[in-house]
């Protein structure tokens, strides 16, 4: 079984959660981009919901494909987000922002009553870190501010490699037209009091760092969709 097919197993589970008359925030990525064909496909077909998407990316793709749009200012409590990620482990911490999109899935995944997140099964972790944790970051003083991030990894002990992310050879920009320092750190033992940390910082926009906010994990394996539920 390929990785696309999990990523699209657990898009389909996930959509037994849409009930008509949500608002949805749609994610980001390749797994999200399964989950929207899906949800496209239940819209053609008379489903009523109002989705807010969480890049341009995403917006181009439903906008295609039919799906009705609506924005936080005009709904600013979903009932739903779907969304990808890069890595989750059992405590429902995700690292995401591998797509650039950090910043608008976590204001849209915090504003929705509950996140579901879909997976393959590559991405299940023991401890966050193997992915490289996206900051985003504003462009202007971003030595300084990666120099003040540098001091946050070593307050709290951990090894730091940072690497501003390139894309076309020219630095990254997010919809938002921030920048992205990708933090290769090892072990992540405490997220949230990294992201608390780290977002203390001036000139730190958000981290990938998703912690709490996860209630549900549709995770695709060869062996069917195994299903994780954080207890309230
Ligand atoms: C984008 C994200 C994505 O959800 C994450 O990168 C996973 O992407 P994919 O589903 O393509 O593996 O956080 O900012």
């Amino acid at each position: 079984m390929t990785a696309d097919n999990m990523k699209k197993a657990a898009a389909l589970e996930a959509l037994k959660l849409v009930k008509p008359g949500m608002k949805l925030g749609l994610g980001t990525g390749s797994t999200a981009n399964f989950f929207i064909e899906a949800l496209a496909a239940k819209v053609k077909k008379g489903l009523d919901v109002k989705c807010v998407p969480t890049s341009k990316a995403t917006r181009d793709l439903a906008e295609k494909l039919g799906i009705p749009l609506t924005t936080l200012d005009a709904h600013p409590h979903l009932d739903l987000t779907i969304d990808g990620t890069d890595e989750f482990d059992a405590d429902f911490n995700l690292i995401k922002g591998g797509g650039g999109a950090l910043l608008l899935e976590k204001i849209v995944a915090s504003s929705s009553a509950y996140m579901a997140v879909i997976a393959d099964e590559s991405k299940k972790v023991k401890t966050l870190g193997k992915f490289p944790l996206p900051v985003e970051v504003i462009p202007f003083g971003i030595k300084a501010t990666a120099w003040k991030i540098e001091r946050a990894f070593k307050f709290l002990k951990m090894e730091s490699k940072m690497t501003l992310r390139v894309k076309d050879g020219k630095p990254f920009r997010t919809d938002g037209g921030h920048a992205i320092i990708d933090c290769a750190l090892g072990e992540i033992k405490e997220p949230q009091r990294l992201d608390n940390l780290l977002n203390s910082i001036p000139g730190v926009v958000d981290t990938g760092l998703f912690a709490g906010i996860c209630g549900i994990v549709f995770v695709g394996t060869p062996k069917g969709v195994k299903e994780f539920k954080r207890k309230k």
